[in-house]
C-alpha cells in the first residue's frame, strides 16, 4: 500500500536546490512504488499547490503536470522529470483523467506506457497499485470481483466472501486503477470495463447489490501497439478511452537524456558504484539503437535494414546498466564501449539468421569507417565472431 502523504510532513527548511528525489532511508525493497519513492517530491508539491483540485485529487492537474515533466518550485525544490517528451502530451493525459472518459496510453514497446502510468496514479491518488495485469489468460474476475471459496462456503454469498477486484476498489474509493496491456486480454474480458466506464457501476448479482464509482474514480490503460492492435478493442469500449500515443523520442539528446537519468537511478538502487563518464558510451548506443530503428545513419547518407528486435530506449536502457555492471565489478570503473558491446549484440540479433547479417553489414559499413570509433568496433567485432 502507499504511504498517505501529508502536506506537514515537508521539511520547512528545505531550500535551495535540494532535489527532492531519494527514496527516505532504505526501506531495502528492491523497487518501491512511485508513491513511496518520489514521496518527498509529492509532499512538497501538495505544500505548494494553491491551485484547484479535482474531487479526491491529491494534486492539481497542474501540479501532476510538473510532477511528470519536472521542474523547480518557488522555494527551490528541484522536481525531477519522470517523462521526457512533449509537455502537451501529457498536459492531454493528466486532463483527461479529470473527465469521465478514461485514458488509453498507446505505442511501441519502451516508449514509457507503464512508467507514465504509474507516475499518473501516484501523482493524482497517491496509489499506484491498483493494478490489473492484462494477459491472454486474465479473467473477468480480475476486473470485477472474485470470491473467497471458503467463505462462500461456509456462510454463503456475502461482502465478507467477495474479493474486490483493484477496479472495484479504484471505485469505491474513488481512486485511480490500472489496466495494463488492455488489448492482450479476451474481448468478452475487456467488455466488463464498458459498464464500468459508461455506467459507472459495477453490479453484483449474487447479492443483489452494485458497487457505484465515487468522484476521483478513472482508469488508465495501456496497450502496444507492436503486439496485437488496438483495433482488437471494441468500438464500444474504444469510445470511453481517449488515446494518447508516446512517441519514440525524437532527438538523440532526448534519448541520451533519458537513458542517463534512468541507468543512474537504476544503478542506485542496485548499489552498483557511481561509474562517471559513461556519457559518451551511452551516446554511441542511442546511436546504434536509433539508426537501426530508423533504417538511416544519422547523416541521412546510408540507408540500412532495421533488425527485427524493437530496439526501444528501454532496451537501450538495459544495454547500459548491464554495461555498468560489468565495468564496475570486472573493468576499471569506467564504462567501456567493451561493457556494451555483448548486450548491444543480444539486443539487435534476435533473429540469429537474418539479424546477424545485418548487424555485420551495420558494423563494417557504419560503425568501422566512423571517426574515433575504433575501439567500439573492435569492441562490437570481438563479441560478434
Ligand atoms: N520518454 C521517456 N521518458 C522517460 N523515461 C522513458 C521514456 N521512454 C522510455 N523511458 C524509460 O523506459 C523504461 C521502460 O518503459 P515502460 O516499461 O514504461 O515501457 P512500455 O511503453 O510500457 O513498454 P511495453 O510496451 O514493453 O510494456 C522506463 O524505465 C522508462 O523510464
Ligand atoms: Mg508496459
Amino acid at each position: 500500500m502507499s504511504v498517505p502523504v501529508e502536506p506537514s510532513s515537508v521539511d520547512p527548511s528545505r531550500n535551495g536546490s535540494v532535489p527532492a528525489t531519494e527514496p527516505a532511508g532504505d526501506t531495502g525493497i528492491l523497487r518501491p512504488h512511485a508513491e513511496d519513492a518520489f514521496a518527498a517530491e509529492l509532499a512538497a508539491l501538495a505544500a505548494r499547490d494553491d491551485r484547484p483540485r479535482p474531487a479526491r485529487w491529491r494534486l492539481s492537474p497542474w501540479a501532476v503536470a510538473t510532477y511528470l515533466l519536472g521542474g523547480t518550485l518557488p522555494d527551490g525544490t528541484v522536481i525531477t522529470p519522470k517523462y521526457v517528451g512533449p509537455r502537451r502530451i501529457v498536459e492531454v493525459a493528466v486532463t483527461t483523467l479529470a473527465t469521465d472518459r478514461a485514458l488509453l496510453l498507446l505505442g511501441v514497446p519502451g516508449t514509457a506506457k507503464t512508467w507514465v502510468s504509474e507516475h499518473l496514479a501516484a501523482a493524482v491518488s497517491g496509489d499506484s497499485t491498483l493494478l490489473v495485469q492484462g494477459t491472454a489468460g486474465t479473467p473477468e474476475e480480475a476486473i470485477r470481483y472474485g470470491w473467497n471459496y471458503a467463505r462462500l462456503l461456509a456462510h454463503g454469498p456475502s461482502r465478507d466472501a467477495l474479493v474486490p477486484s483493484p477496479v472495484m476498489r479504484a471505485m469505491a474509493e474513488g481512486a485511480t486503477a490500472r489496466v495494463e496491456e488492455l488489448t492482450r486480454i479476451p474481448a468478452d474480458v475487456q467488455d466488463s470495463l464498458i459498464t464500468i466506464l459508461s455506467e459507472k457501476t459495477l453490479p453484483i448479482p449474487e447479492l443483489g447489490e452494485e458497487v457505484q464509482a465515487v468522484r476521483g474514480f478513472n482508469l488508465i490503460a495501456t496497450a502496444n501497439d507492436r503486439d496485437r492492435g488496438v483495433n482488437e478493442l471494441s468500438s464500444a469500449l474504444r469510445r470511453r478511452f481517449n488515446t494518447v500515443v508516446l512517441p519514440l523520442p525524437e532527438t538523440p539528446e532526448a534519448e541520451v537524456e533519458i537513458v542517463s537519468r534512468r541507468v543512474g537511478q537504476i544503478g542506485r538502487s542496485l548499489d552498483l558504484p557511481a561509474v562517471p563518464d559513461g556519457v559518451d558510451e551511452i551516446r554511441r548506443v542511442v546511436t546504434v539503437f536509433r539508426e537501426l530503428r530508423d533504417g538511416v545513419t544519422a547523416d541521412g547518407r546510408t540507408k540500412l535494414k532495421s533488425p527485427s528486435g524493437t530496439l526501444s530506449t528501454a532496451e537501450a536502457i538495459s544495454v547500459v546498466t548491464n554495461g555498468l555492471a560489468l565495468a564496475a565489478h570486472f573493468g576499471d570503473g569506467v564504462l567501456r564501449a567493451g561493457d556494451v558491446a555483448a548486450g548491444l549484440l543480444g539486443a539487435v540479433v534476435r533473429d540469429p539468421a537474418a539479424d546477424r547479417v545485418i548487424w555485420q553489414e551495420y558494423l563494417e559499413t557504419v560503425v568501422r569507417e566512423r571517426d574515433g570509433w575504433t575501439d567500439f568496433y573492435r569492441a562490437c567485432r570481438e563479441v560478434t565472431a
